[in-house]
């Protein structure tokens, strides 16, 4: 269904925010057409993303599970602060958080996570960043790349909306692999699948992601 009202989107980081500028600049270039990005929370304060949500003018917070005395009271505020945003989509970019059950329950298959390789490789509990590079690069595989899915109770479980692959070269080190997977892949399928969504033309079947 085509969409009028802009597609409300809630972006959530931790780090350098290079997956946050590449949905920045593809709103500002017109590549993802009827969204407005409307909120930008990182779990860990004075990162960079923080600095490239403020000079793109979007308002942005930081909610820190240090802050808070437990993770329920952290888990509440986090929850809290995405309801007052009102989105439409809850975007995953470089987000190191575990998200609470009752967000994905009150957000389901509204959520989308970028994940640096290609599910059901390489992903689970304990694959993030540059973890993710050197097991690839210690199974010796000839092939990584990147996957866009939404977000279930699981960790990389959710049903696979986009992926896009990238070849591993010769002498590649972690650093080196996790660059090319993000320019060559996360930086083009993650505001892919954002497009998509906001020009509806992305559903979930029998668990499966559909795009028509
Ligand atoms: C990257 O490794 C990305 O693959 C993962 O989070 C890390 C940081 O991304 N999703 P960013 O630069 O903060 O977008």
């Amino acid at each position: 269904m085509l969409r009028n009202e802009p597609l409300r989107v809630l972006v959530c980081v931790s780090g350098g925010g290079t997956n946050l500028q590449a949905i920045i600049d593809k709103v500002a270039d017109g590549t993802i057409k009827n969204t407005k990005l409307v909120k930008v929370i990182s779990n860990n304060p004075g990162v960079y993303a923080l600095e490239r949500a403020e000079k793109a003018g979007i308002e942005a917070e930081c909610i820190s599970p240090k802050s808070f005395a437990t993770r329920v009271e952290f888990n509440e505020a986090l929850l809290t602060a995405v309801d007052n945003a009102k989105p439409d989509l809850i975007v995953l970019a470089g987000f190191l958080v575990v998200i609470p059950e009752a967000m994905i329950q009150a957000y389901r298959n509204r959520i989308i996570n970028i994940h640096p390789s290609l599910i059901p490789a390489f992903c689970g509990t304990g694959y993030y960043g540059l973890k993710v590079h050197e097991a690839a690069l210690a199974r010796g595989v000839k092939v990584v790349g990147a996957t866009v899915h939404f977000v279930d109770e699981g960790t990389d479980t959710g049903p696979i909306i986009l992926q896009k692959p990238v070849m591993v070269e010769p002498g590649d080190t972690p650093e080196v692999l996790q660059r090319r997977v993000m320019e060559q892949a996360e930086w083009n399928i993650l505001p892919e699948a954002i497009s998509l969504i906001a020009e509806g033309r992305l559903t979930v079947e029998d668990g499966k992601a559909v795009i028509r």
